[in-house]
């Protein structure tokens, strides 16, 4: 929807004109995948699908929230913010003003008309995109003095402590902080990032939803961030200078893997290697060696697949396809797993035949209808509209 379009529609909800647009994007991870919660390395990039918040001030302390989407309005009271107990979507909002406040912002009513692009339950980080785009809005009309990283680590913290869903950093950060054209490359220890051109001329990066959702996906997602605490505690006893699975390195790995249990073995395995995936991918994507990277996205699923154990049937199957089809140089899942998106690293000239052989091998063996998206590395969240228009 263009801009004339969303101040249209905000001025018939709220009879004034709207003096700020904040946009906020999904993100897609190309690799580092359950590593950022390990203090590791990350590579997401930014996507052309933005959570759009459509603001004015009010002067009553309130916050009133209307999703085109959902075409449902909401309304709290800054001076008594609580979870909701059926858990709506106005949580995210709620809990970005809680974590404000408590930060000691100052911050006051807000009228907004919320238009998001971005699929829902896909994996591509629709809730980080409204928790950025909601924290600038507050930034905007309150003139909040708020530095970027203090930004991605609040909007976190308003997912981890209100929400209760204890992601890692990576999906606020790369809505915020990323770059058109660019890989956004995190550590995610000490929050540190560069940016890698992406020289992919000629090819293209699709995503694709398997149509997955997995009910068991977020208390699967916190096991997992359990058995890597466990696994730090066990290879303290080896490793005493450790404090996160960053701090392990291959040779630490090999030298003691047959000490570990199995499944904290696997655990390890996969982030020791993956972390070590990013970094590779780092340096081959700067000598736009393409087909490397695709090689390394290949490895990533399959330690996904059968060492972190995140990954579906469904998931498996689209990166089969992907194998077997000409032009495509890597593929792998993408975000927590156990359902949601596939990423394909695919020459232009053989997407509409891959997207074609998913189709028809894809649906006829799981009945689903798998959805496409042909996405632009794209730049972080900003301000579209500013001030009185
Ligand atoms: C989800 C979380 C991220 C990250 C990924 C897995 O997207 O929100 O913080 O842990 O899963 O890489």
């Amino acid at each position: 929807m263009n801009k004339e379009n969303l101040i249209k529609q905000y001025k018939a909800i709220y009879k004034k004109f709207p003096t700020h647009i904040i946009r906020a994007p999904g993100r897609v991870n190309l690799i580092g995948e359950h590593t950022d919660y390990n203090d590791g390395f990350v590579l997401p990039i930014a996507i052309d699908r933005y959570t759009n918040m459509i603001v004015s001030q009010n002067d009553d302390g309130k916050i009133r929230l209307y999703d085109l989407k959902y075409k449902e309005s909401e309304e709290f009271d800054l001076k008594n913010i609580k979870p909701t107990q059926q858990k709506k979507w106005s949580d995210y909002q709620r809990g970005i003003a809680k974590v404000l406040l408590d930060a000691g912002y100052e911050i006051g009513g807000m009228d907004v008309l919320i238009f998001s692009e971005v699929p829902e339950g896909a994996g591509l980080s629709s809730s980080a995109s409204i928790e950025i785009a909601t924290l600038l809005s507050f930034k905007e009309l309150y003139d909040l003095e708020i530095k970027p990283i203090e930004i991605t680590k609040l909007a976190r913290k308003a997912e981890n402590d209100f929400v209760g869903v204890e992601c890692g950093i990576m999906d606020q950060f790369a809505s915020l902080l990323s770059k058109e054209g660019n890989a956004l490359f995190i550590d995610c220890r000490i929050l540190e990032y560069k940016y890698i051109p992406l020289s992919i001329q000629g090819y293209s990066f699709l995503v694709c939803n398997s149509m997955v959702k997995r009910k068991l996906s977020e208390s699967s997602y916190n096991q997992r961030k359990q058995e890597c605490r466990d696994a730090v505690k066990f290879l303290q006893k080896y490793l005493p200078e450790i404090t996160s699975l960053r701090d392990v390195s291959i040779n630490d790995f090999e030298k003691y893997k047959s000490f570990l249990p199995d499944t904290l073995k696997k655990r390890i395995e996969h982030i020791v290697y993956e972390n070590e995936r990013v970094i590779q991918s780092y340096r081959e994507l700067l000598q736009d060696n393409i087909e490397r990277f695709g090689g390394l996205m290949y490895q990533s699923h399959q330690s996904l697949k059968e060492l972190y154990e995140v990954s579906a049937e469904e998931l498996d199957l689209l990166v089969e396809i992907g194998k077997d089809e000409p032009g495509v140089l890597g593929a792998r899942l993408t975000g927590a797993g156990f359902g949601g998106c596939v990423i394909y690293l695919v020459k232009n000239s053989c997407i509409e035949k891959l997207k074609e052989k998913i189709l028809d091998v894809y649906s006829k063996k799981t009945g689903l209808i798998p959805q496409f998206y042909e996405i632009v590395p794209s730049g972080g969240a900003y301000v579209w509209l500013n001030g009185n228009r």
